[in-house]
Parts: C-alpha cells; structure tokens; sequence
C-alpha cells in the first residue's frame, strides 16, 4: 500500500517537473552507484566506480586514456536529473573505431516513464555527431537484464553476432542500431 502510494507520489513528480539530461559531475557519484546497485550485478558496482573514478581523473587531466587502456577510450557520461535527485545515467566510450553505450540505468521507481528513452536519445545524438553510424551496447543474458534487452529491441537495435570486442563471454549479447 504504501510502496503503491510512494510510487504515485513519484509519477506525479515526474509528471509535474522537467526531466534534465546533463554531463555527469563528481558529485553524482553516489547516487549513480545506488541505482547501478539496485539494477546490475554486484559485481557492476565495482567495475562502474573504477570506470568513472578513471573518467573524472580524465576530465580533470590528471591522466590521459592512453595510460590504462590501450584501444578504450571513455566518451562522457550524462545523468537524468528529476526534482535535484539523480534519477538514470547513461552514456559511451570508444573502442577502436566503434561507439558503445554503456551503464546504462534507471532507477527502478521511475522506470517505464521515457527516462532511459531520453538517456538514449542523448547518447545518440552525441555519438551521431562525432561521425558515428552505428551505435553498440552489449548485455548480458541473466534474467536481470531482460528489460533492457526488450527496450534495445523497441529502440531498433538489432541483435550482432560478429563483433570485434576484447571481453567476449558466453552469456553475453550484442547489440547494434544504425544512426
Ligand atoms: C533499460 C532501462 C535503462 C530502460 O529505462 P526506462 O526509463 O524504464 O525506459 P523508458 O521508460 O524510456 O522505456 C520503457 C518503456 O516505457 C515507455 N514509456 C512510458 N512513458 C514514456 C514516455 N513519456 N516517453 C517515452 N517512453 C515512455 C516506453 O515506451 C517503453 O515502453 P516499451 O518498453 O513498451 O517500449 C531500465 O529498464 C533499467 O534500468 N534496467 C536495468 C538496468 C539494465 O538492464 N541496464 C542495461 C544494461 S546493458
């Protein structure tokens, strides 16, 4: 009862406050790793703090890419804010000559209302104009991401099966919508 109460409470938020896409900063830091917590894998946590720990010590020129990857390079990393709170994130990197989006989530209370929709239409836009033609993301096949691999579809990624990627494992999908 409650929780249904709460959720009203949320849609009527989101209903009635604008949905800001913008760059991510240092300080949504936390909140972007609860939502990764509460969407991913426990292991996604780790791994998402080490990827933006490196991203921010990038814009801030402490250290250049070519330092810990060798064809990786991060793109930038946005976050849907709602009502000051930190809602979804999403955003790409580079490898090789090909765009991938990546940590890509949204908070659980406010999925199904166009944020992740709005995160994706940000990336591509951003992908779009650096030259890029296609865009890639890979999942995983657990049963935790079966929304997202739904929504990839609806978005018009199709599914690849040859893909130059340096981490390929069994469970894993490939993705890829032309721009
Ligand atoms: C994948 C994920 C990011 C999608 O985020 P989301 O905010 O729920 O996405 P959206 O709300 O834009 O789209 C979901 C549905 O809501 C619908 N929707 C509702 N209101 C909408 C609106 N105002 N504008 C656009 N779409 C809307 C969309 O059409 C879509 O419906 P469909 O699935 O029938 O096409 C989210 O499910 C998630 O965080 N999953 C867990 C983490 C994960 O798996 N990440 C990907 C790892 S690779």
């Amino acid at each position: 009862m409650l929780n249904k109460a709460l959720k009203a409470g949320f849609m009527k938020d989101y209903l009635n406050s604008p949905l800001i896409i913008r760059l991510m900063v240092k300080n949504d830091l936390p909140l972007v790793l609860k939502i990764i917590d509460e969407t991913m894998l426990p292991e996604d946590v780790d791994s998402a703090k080490h990827t933006f720990m490196l991203y921010f010590l990038e814009k801030e020129g402490k250290i250049s890419s070519s330092i810990y990857l060798s064809k990786f390079s991060l793109g930038e990393f946005y976050v849907a804010e709602l009502n000051g709170m930190v809602v979804g994130v999403s955003g790409f990197y580079k490898y090789d000559y090909s765009y991938w989006l990546g940590w890509f989530a949204v908070n659980p209370k406010y999925q199904g209302n166009g944020v992740g929709t709005m995160l994706l239409k940000k990336v591509e836009e951003k992908v779009r104009k650096s030259g890029a033609k296609e865009l890639f993301v890979y999942t995983s096949m657990h049963q935790k991401f079966e929304k997202a691999r739904k929504f990839y579809m609806r978005k018009g990624f199709k599914k690849v099966e040859n893909v130059t990627y340096p981490r390929i494992e069994e469970d894993m999908v490939f993705f890829c919508k032309k721009l």
